[in-house]
């Protein structure tokens, strides 16, 4: 990386142990200064794949994905973040220490395709480093942090705002996600991007095209128009994708800041010895007869004369419900002498009838006609006949 003190990066590929698959990798990084590591994915492919089929010329190219993770901790510690879009994609760590020390990262890798796993140790240590006293943070609209992070893409930026501040001594101190920042995520649409901010900091001062975002006249801008240009002769974006958005330009001066706070002291956590608990005084207490009166004692009041109503209704006025069943079952019995009457009566119309029986009950009657067929002609009428009429009897045969 250019600008980077590369004397602090040192790469040693420890001990890629006797069967490849659990290499310890070491890095020492200063404090305060972006920190990327891109989890290659050829380099776990050799790990899965036993050496005698590479060597036959046997290339995979197999979906991987990554944990990772502080050695003996289920997380990765606060500064560092892990990122992969995709399983054919290589994976990013990165972020920025602030307090010097020793991490142990442990990344597995999970082949996709076999579901093997290998495991590799990461081993950073952060050496202090003077903090960059001048600090601006610049959003790239185009951008996701991936295609970003890649040290060519850095140096692109960088380079820019080398040009933006007028010096070379420049260098990243943080990229994000604006998704990590709030922003949203991007329609899935070609020109859509979730966005990057990118820190960056040096030993000198703004430049003029810098202080600019500090004037009225910028803010006053940027609070009408979403799209505002750099002004003129400050506008040093090479590659479209890398442009920044002049309005989310924001500057710090760590020179100006005020001494940060005592840190609280912590005490032993035991008690002095000596002076005695005072429990805190209970309230004062309140009187309750109004809400029992309310919610207890008249719905109980309604209930019982309810109950009373419906107990007078119910027993109280027997009598008169007897009475109305004494009519019914006087009704009942005279239907039944009506009905008893009726039938002697035609019993003893039946008894003396003399008249000839209803032509339809007499053998061989057509019903349309009205003919009588004589009982020996019976076979010649076709049985079609009467099952063609509906109002026929259908009269049993013979
Ligand atoms: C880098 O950015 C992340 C996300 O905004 C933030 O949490 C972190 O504190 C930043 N680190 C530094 C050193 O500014």
């Amino acid at each position: 990386m250019a600008g980077c003190g590369s004397w602090l990066f040192f790469l040693t590929v420890c001990a890629a142990s006797l069967f490849g698959a659990n290499a310890e990798i070491k890095l020492t990084i200063p404090a305060g200064r972006l920190f990327t590591y891109e989890l290659m994915r050829e380099t776990f492919q050799n790990d899965f794949e036993p050496l005698s089929k590479l060597y036959a010329g046997r290339l995979y190219d197999d979906p991987m994905i990554f944990k990772c993770n502080r050695q003996n901790f289920p997380d990765l510690p606060e500064w560092l973040r892990f990122t992969q879009r995709h399983p054919f994609d290589n994976g990013f760590l990165y972020g920025t220490p602030m307090t010097p020390g020793k991490t142990f990262i442990e990344i597995y890798a999970t082949n996709k395709r076999s579901y093997d796993t290998a495991r590799h140790l990461l081993v950073i240590k952060v050496v202090p480093e003077k903090t960059l006293p001048y600090q601006a943070e610049f959003f790239i609209k185009l951008r996701e942090i991936e295609k970003v992070l890649p040290p060519s893409v850095q140096d692109e930026i960088q380079q820019d705002l080398q040009k933006l501040w007028r010096t070379e001594a420049l260098e990243i101190v943080n990229i994000t996600n604006a998704l990590d920042r709030g922003g949203r995520v991007p329609l899935p649409i070609a020109g859509h991007f979730e966005g990057v901010y990118v820190k960056v900091g040096s030993q000198k001062y703004f430049s003029e095209c810098l202080l600019r975002v500090l004037t009225l006249e910028h803010q006053k801008q940027c609070a009408v128009a979403t799209k505002v240009r750099a002004p003129g002769g400050c506008n040093f974006c090479s590659i479209p994708s890398n442009c920044i958005t002049w309005c989310k330009t924001e500057l710090f001066d760590l020179t100006k800041r005020e001494p940060e706070p005592p840190a609280p002291t912590m005490g032993s956590g035991v008690l002095e010895a000596g002076g005695d608990f005072h429990p805190p005084e209970s309230p004062p207490s309140r009187d309750f007869f109004p809400d029992y009166m309310v919610t207890v004692v008249v719905p109980l009041v309604l209930a019982i004369v309810l109950c009373l109503m419906l107990a007078y209704i119910m027993f109280g006025r027997r009598e008169g419900v007897a009475k109305r069943n004494a009519r019914t079952d006087q009704i009942q019995l005279y239907h039944h002498h009506t009905i008893h009457g009726n039938t002697d009566e035609l019993r003893s119309m039946a008894a003396h009838r003399a008249g000839p029986p209803p032509l339809s009950t007499l053998p061989m009657f057509n019903c349309r006609t009205g003919e009588r067929g004589s009982p020996l002609q019976s076979d010649s009428i076709p049985l079609i006949l009467a099952q063609q009429d509906p109002y026929c009897e259908t009269l049993p045969r013979k």
